[in-house]
């Protein structure tokens, strides 16, 4: 990637303290700005005293970054926002700046929406030798916050001299790279060792977890389901080891056994494996028996949780689980079992006596028995119902119907799994129009 003339990429940070002059001849011209190519530096700022004037929204975007490092956080405003107001561990006083509040500061910021203030700001800071960013125009600071990014226990800063856009254009591309992992030969990518159990979402490639996403670009091999965001394996490199676990031979329970095995195998021989699941790893997903026989072969584990579908399909399809004074509870149902079944361990009659939301999964083969159960325990017939089919990929459907004959047109539409079904008064309500009826 070419650099813009003055843009510069630190690699993980520097704990140096600022350097009492600039490299090239700073500090203010006439004008008032400061000269001179910016120097980059990562500040310790850990248990040092950071003065903010300001609190509106730049101060509420800085704050959590700031916050991280560790810093003794004092925020002077007079109208701060409630999320800076209430943000823990820090100091915030409800009052204007006054010459003076610098004091024993190691780092400031000056971000009021004044820019008379701001300079009075920037003009104490350098009086004290403090370094001072100023959010309206930062050539009148004496330092800028370089746009950044954190990855992998790295952190990336851009400053592309003064020129906002540019910095935070490059900054999104840096983090894009990093994410899907080709700037993977550049930067040596961590990961934990042994197995990860990554929660991939429900299908569409953009819906799985940051976390999830760079162990994935990681893995030297990936054990994957069939649900899941399969494009994404599209994406892997080439000497990445995928296998098919759905295609792992063998019954159900053997299966298990061998998708187990293979994780442990491929672990003990020093690989990274990514066991990439559709969901979360721990709903439906014997998330927690993959982990049990790692954990017995002494294999480590880290566990990625995901976006589940019983919240997620139903949100891609336009509805939402709960709604203020619609629905009080959700109650997510397997539907792998038969109501009756003497190994279910479902109790279909407290379910019929809901008002709120019932999401079943796996359901679409024996729909007309749980609505049956459902309806002969009290549930009204009419209770709205949305069948949802591919949730967050192209093929989805949704297809409206009421209890006493979703399975008929289930049917008649072909609805075939992956499928949740809804059932309850949110099932009715329409995202295009906002209608809740
Ligand atoms: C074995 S469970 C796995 C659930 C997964 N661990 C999760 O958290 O979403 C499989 C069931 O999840 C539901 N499911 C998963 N992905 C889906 C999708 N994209 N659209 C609709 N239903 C989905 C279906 O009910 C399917 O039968």
């Amino acid at each position: 990637m070419t650099l813009p003339s003055g843009a510069s990429l630190p690699l993980g940070t520097v704990h140096d303290m600022p350097e009492p002059t600039p490299t090239t001849p700073g500090g203010p011209d006439p004008d008032g700005h400061h000269t001179g190519e910016q120097y980059m530096v990562g500040l310790d700022l850990h248990g040092r005293r950071v003065v903010i004037i300001g609190g509106g929204s730049v101060v509420q975007r800085r704050l959590s970054t700031l916050a991280s490092s560790g810093a003794d956080i004092h925020v002077i405003a007079v109208d701060p926002t409630p999320t800076v107001e209430s943000f823990p561990g820090i100091t915030v006083q409800r009052r204007a700046y006054r010459p003076g509040d610098l004091a024993e500061a190691w780092y400031a910021l000056a971000c009021t929406d004044d820019p008379e203030v701001n300079a009075q700001v920037v003009a104490e800071a350098d009086s004290r030798r403090i370094f001072c960013v100023r959010a309206d125009d930062a050539r009148f600071g004496s330092a800028a916050t370089p746009a950044s990014v954190r990855h992998d226990g790295v952190t990336v800063g851009v400053l592309a001299s003064g020129d906002h856009r540019l910095s935070a254009a490059i900054r999104r591309e840096i983090s894009r790279q990093l994410l899907d992992g080709s700037l993977e030969s550049s930067v040596e990518t961590t990961h934990p060792p042994g197995v990860a159990l990554v929660g991939g979402g429900p299908g569409d490639p953009e819906l799985i977890t940051v976390r999830g996403r760079r162990l994935l670009a990681a893995a030297d091999v990936v054990v994957a389901d069939r649900l899941g965001p399969a494009a994404l394996l599209s994406e892997l490199s080439p000497t990445v080891e995928i296998i098919d676990a759905a295609k792992v031979p063998y019954g159900r329970a053997m299966k298990q056994e061998a998708i187990n095995q293979v994780l442990i195998d491929r672990a003990r021989a020093g690989k990274f494996v990514v066991r990439l699941k559709g969901g979360d790893p721990y709903v439906y997903g014997r998330g927690f028996e993959e982990l049990a026989a790692c954990v017995d072969a002494g294999v480590q584990v880290t566990v990625v949780p995901g976006i589940t579908s019983p919240i997620s399909a139903p949100a891609a399809a336009g509805i939402p689980v709960t709604h203020r004074g619609v629905t009080h509870e959700v109650v997510i149902v397997s539907g792998h079992l038969p109501p009756g079944h003497p190994d279910s361990l479902v109790d279909w009659d407290a379910l019929g006596k809901l008002r709120g939301t019932v999401v079943l999964m796996m359901a679409v083969e024996r729909l007309d028995a749980f609505a049956a159960a459902l309806i002969a325990a009290g549930r009204d017939p009419q209770t709205p119902v949305a069948l949802i089919e591919n949730a967050s990929l192209p093929t989805q459907r949704r297809i409206r119907a009421v209890l006493g004959d979703a399975a008929r047109v289930g049917r008649e539409r072909g609805l075939t799994p992956p499928a949740i079904v809804v059932i309850g008064a949110v099932a009715a309500f329409d995202a295009a129009t906002g209608s809740t009826g």
